[in-house]
Formats: structure tokens, C-alpha cells, sequence
């Protein structure tokens, strides 16, 4: 697997251009076969899960062109109903699936999903609901069949606002008898892409971001040209590493108003940010300030998916910190790699207490996860002389040419192939 070859000290200086949202465009590529025409998604980043959906969709008897950050689905032909284990493992998002293939064609055999294992993730808020609209749904020894010969809607109470179980009683409702409810659902900005674009394909589903979410289905759909929204999560990795870093940095494309909890945290550890329509400007403090605490939350609370990358900056901030994980139950994985590099942290619980140092030191460390990836290579940036970051194909699920970006931002960076090291 590749590597990336690190030389730390050198400051984040420059601007950054976003690309669109992992977590926005996949949901998205998902629910485009609904129409069974062609729908044009524009600002679509080159990632391992968004070419991952594309060979699950051509799989399925889509035709797919990618035109610079444009991506045609044209679903208009289907030709199976299995998701092959091989790509439906190699990601959470296959899950996204199940709604718009039950609202397609009634049926669809997959295995159960993959993704960062940052705890067990299970999907039974996803089946329940699916259940309760009138699916049936066989596990079988890590395989699901769901079928379905007419969904009815009904009111789904989530009992936790899951993201992937709000998209998905939204695709599946699209072809329910009625309206579909959905109580407490995910407020993620996501979630409003995705109403967003259903409804530019002819749907009339209301409510995203609040605490109700409504879909009148069997609406007759057609194709749409649509632009996914910038990816926050990018954007405060960004941001992160030039906290790290002592620079400056001017990200473009950006959506602050979907970042305000994040960016609050920045200020807290003592960034000076100018915010305008579409770009963030930050510039980090000689050193960083300590944060009391820092719990992860369901939008619009503390993104876990900055959980990872915070920490790295406690570690480097002046005081004691603490960082509590309340949404998955295996997301500290990166702590062992930090500690590795003088990192000062105990583990008590869900929390994690952190005592900054000056200097953290270069060493040989390994990607576990998306996030925790992103945040090594972000604490080597940081460290003196040099790290190697290992098993990036972590990283490269969710980053579109992360060291390439990084490079033009002023740091020294390399990524060294597999076979290059032999
Ligand atoms: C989405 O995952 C994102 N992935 C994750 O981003 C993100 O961390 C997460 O939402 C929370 O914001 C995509 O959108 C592709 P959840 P998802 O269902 O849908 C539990 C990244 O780094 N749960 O909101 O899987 C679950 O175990 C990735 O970009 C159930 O118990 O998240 C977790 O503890 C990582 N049963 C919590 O809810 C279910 O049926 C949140 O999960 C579903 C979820």
C-alpha cells in the first residue's frame, strides 16, 4: 500500500480550492438511478468511494461518463439486482442502495456494508424503517435480500438521527403509497443536498434540517443536472493543518454557514478567522490554545469526522484538553500513533485528556482509518524532521489528491508507491 513520505516544520501557506462533499455526492450517485434517466452531477470529487459507487452503478446496468468534475449516470437500463460483495464491502455508502433499489425495482440482494471500522456500525435503524414500510428483508450469514412488492408510507421515529437511515427512508419513500414521515432524522447539510436533489428530479420531499423530514411519493421522477455542495469535512481538514502549522490559509468553495461549530473550535483555540460568501481565511496562533472540552454531536453540534484532526491540534496546544466521542464507539484508533510521536493523551472512556506539548517528533506511523489518516498526516506536518504516514489508501477514500494540495500550500510532502519502496 502507499505511503507518504513527510519532512515537518514547513508552515501551510496559500489558498485551497474545495472540491464537493464525499458524504454529499454519494448519497446522491445512489439515489440518480431512481429516475431510470440521465442525471448530470456536477462538482464531483475523483475519490476511491466515489469511483467505488461508479462500478457498483455499472455493475447494475448504469452508464456512467465522468467529465472532468462532472459525473452522467444514465440509469435508464438496469440489468441486476445484486450488488457484488467484492465492492459493497469496500465502503458504507453501498448501504445507500437499499432505498433507491427497492424504489426501483423492488429488490436488491447486497452484502452487509463496509466503511472505516470506527465501531460496529450497524444498520438495523436503516432495516427497521425499510421493515415498517413494508420490505421484507432476509439476513442471511452476512447478506441481505430485500424485497418489496409496494412501500407504504408511514412515520419513522429514528431512535438516533442516523445519517445513512435518513437517506435511505428518503430514497425508499420516493416510491411509497402516500407520505413517509421521518421524526428526529439527521440534520447533516447533506441531508438538504439530497432533498435538494430529489427534488430537482421531480420529487416533493420537505423538511431537511429540521426535526421533521417529509416525502409524498410515487411522484413521477425524471432526470436533473445537479452541483453537490462543498465538503466541509475537506474544509476543516484544511483548516486544521494550517492550525497545526503556524500558517495561513484562504480556502474557496467553501460553505461556512454549514461549518459553525467547527469554526467556532478554531476560534476557541485561538485562529483568527475572516469569513466572506464563499471563502474562510485563517490565520493560526504562534501557539495554540487549550479547549476545556470538545464533544462530537449529530449536526449541528462538533463533527466526528473533525473528532480525529482536533485532536492532533490538542496535542500540539498550550494546556490540557479533552475530547469526547459520543457518536462512534472505535473512533480513537489514532491515539497510539500520536502517543508514538510524543503526544501526551489518556484514554478514559469515550473521552480523551490531552496535555499539549511543544514539539511533536517524526516517526513511522500508519493510517487506520479516513480521518485518523487525515490527522496523522497533519501531526506530521507539524512534527519535526520526518514521518511516514503508511496505509494511505485510507486516506485517499475521502481526500481528491490530498498531497498534491498540500505540496502547493508550501509543505513537503511525498507519496511513495507500493512498489516504489521495494
Ligand atoms: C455518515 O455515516 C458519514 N458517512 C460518516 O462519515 C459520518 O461520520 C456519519 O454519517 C456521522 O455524521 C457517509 O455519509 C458516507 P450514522 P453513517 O448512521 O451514515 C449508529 C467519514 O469519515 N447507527 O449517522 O454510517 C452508528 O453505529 C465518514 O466521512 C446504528 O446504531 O453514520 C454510529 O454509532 C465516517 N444503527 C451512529 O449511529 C444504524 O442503523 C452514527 O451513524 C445506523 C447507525
Amino acid at each position: 500500500m502507499d505511503s507518504y513520505h513527510i519532512i515537518g516544520g514547513n508552515r501551510i501557506f496559500g489558498s485551497h480550492k474545495l472540491t464537493g462533499a464525499k458524504n454529499g455526492v454519494l448519497p446522491i450517485l445512489a439515489a440518480s438511478l431512481v429516475t431510470g434517466d440521465v442525471c448530470t452531477i456536477h462538482n464531483s470529487p475523483d475519490l476511491l468511494d466515489v469511483n467505488t459507487m461508479l462500478a457498483i452503478l455499472k455493475e447494475l446496468g448504469c452508464k456512467i461518463q465522468r467529465e472532468k468534475d462532472a459525473i452522467v449516470v444514465d440509469s435508464s437500463q438496469l440489468t441486476q439486482t445484486y450488488i457484488p460483495k467484492v465492492l459493497g464491502k469496500e465502503m458504507r455508502s453501498s448501504v445507500f442502495l437499499l432505498g433507491p433499489m427497492l424504489t426501483r425495482c423492488g429488490v436488491v440482494e447486497m452484502s452487509q456494508p463496509g466503511g472505516c471500522a470506527i465501531g460496529a456500525r450497524p444498520i438495523d435503524l436503516h432495516l427497521d424503517a425499510l421493515r415498517k414500510m413494508g420490505a421484507e428483508i432476509k439476513e442471511e450469514d452476512g447478506s441481505l435480500v430485500c424485497k418489496s412488492t409496494g412501500l407504504k408510507g408511514t412515520t419513522i421515529r429514528l431512535d438516533f438521527p442516523s445519517v445513512g437511515a435518513t437517506e435511505n427512508i428518503m430514497m425508499a419513500a420516493l416510491s411509497a403509497e402516500g407520505e413517509t414521515h421521518i421524526v428526529h432524522p439527521a440534520k447533516e447539510p447533506e441531508i438538504e443536498d439530497l432533498q435538494n436533489f430529489l427534488n430537482a428530479c421531480g420529487s416533493c420531499v420537505e423538511g431537511a434540517g429540521t426535526g421533521e423530514i417529509v416525502i409524498s411519493g410515487k411522484k413521477p421522477l425524471h432526470g436533473t443536472d445537479y452541483k453537490v455542495i462543498p465538503d466541509r469535512i475537506e474544509a476543516g481538514t484544511f483548516l486544521a493543518a494550517a492550525a497545526a502549522t503556524k500558517g495561513e490559509l484562504l480556502l474557496e468553495n467553501a460553505a461556512p454557514a454549514q461549518m459553525a461549530s467547527t469554526l467556532a473550535k478554531f476560534r476557541e483555540m485561538g485562529c483568527s478567522l475572516k469569513i466572506e460568501q464563499d471563502k474562510i481565511y485563517l490565520k493560526a496562533p504562534n501557539r495554540l490554545k487549550a479547549i476545556r472540552e470538545i464533544k462530537t454531536l449529530p449536526y449541528p453540534g462538533f463533527p466526528t469526522d473533525m473528532q480525529s484532526q482536533f485532536l492532533t491540534l490538542m496535542a500540539l496546544a498550550d494546556g490540557q484538553s479533552k475530547m469526547t466521542e459520543t457518536i462512534f464507539e472505535n473512533r480513537f484508533k489514532h491515539i497510539d500513533s500520536l502517543r508514538d510521536m510524543g503526544a501526551i493523551i489518556e484514554i478514559c472512556g469515550c473521552s480523551a485528556k490531552v496535555t499539549g506539548v511543544d514539539q511533536l517528533q517524526g516517526c513511522r506511523v500508519e493510517a487506520k482509518d479516513l480521518r485518523g489518516g487525515a490527522a496523522m498526516v497533519i501531526a506530521g506536518l507539524a512534527a519535526s524532521d520526518e514521518t511516514i504516514v503508511e496505509n494511505i489508501c485510507h486516506i485517499d477514500r475521502g481526500y481528491d489528491k490530498f498531497e498534491v494540495a498540500l505540496k502547493n500550500l508550501g509543505t513537503k510532502i511525498e507519496r511513495i508507491q507500493e512498489d516504489e519502496r521495494k
